[in-house]
């Protein structure tokens, strides 16, 4: 079933939710990895251009999943737990939801300001990385 019920959540809601958790853990992975290769090598590029990818996909999925959220019931949570659980998940829930938009949008802006403009979803520009022909040297 595609929707939410009462007992489950639906199968648009659960690939939602794998797709952003991947896009997550693989941002996270590229850039941890990045420090893995000396400065200005191209390896250390495509673990930067990967994060880049990665984040924008998180951004990308966000966006429907929290119209998905907001126009669909949630599933019961059986036995029901006290409020003040309740109250705790729900505030975690949406902090995850807004720290899901507030950080590819924070490295989006990164990458702006530092003069970048063309960056964009699968756009393999070395734009993305150098400037004025500069070799980039984080
Ligand atoms: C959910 C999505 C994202 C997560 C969880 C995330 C997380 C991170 C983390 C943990 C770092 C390393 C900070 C450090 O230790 O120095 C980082 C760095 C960075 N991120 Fe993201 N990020 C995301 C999306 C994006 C997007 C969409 C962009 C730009 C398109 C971006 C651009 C950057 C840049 C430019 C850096 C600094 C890289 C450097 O060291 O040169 N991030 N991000």
């Amino acid at each position: 079933m595609l929707k939410n019920s009462q007992h489950s959540y639906g199968q648009l809601t659960r690939a939602l939710h794998w797709l952003s958790a991947l896009a997550v853990i693989a941002a996270l992975a590229f850039i941890e990895v990045k420090d893995f290769f000396p400065k200005g090598t191209a390896l250390r590029d495509a673990m930067k251009f990967g994060h880049f990818q990665a984040g924008l996909i998180v951004l990308l999925v966000v966006l429907p999943r929290l119209l998905w959220r907001v126009n669909n019931r949630v599933p019961d949570i059986t036995p029901t737990p006290n409020k003040p659980s309740l109250l705790l998940a729900h505030v975690t829930h949406w902090a995850l939801y807004a720290l899901m938009l507030a950080l590819p949008l924070l490295g989006i802006a990164i990458v702006q300001g530092s003069g970048h403009t063309r960056l964009s979803l699968a756009c393999r520009c070395r734009c993305c990385f150098r400037s004025a022909g500069q070799p980039r040297t984080t």
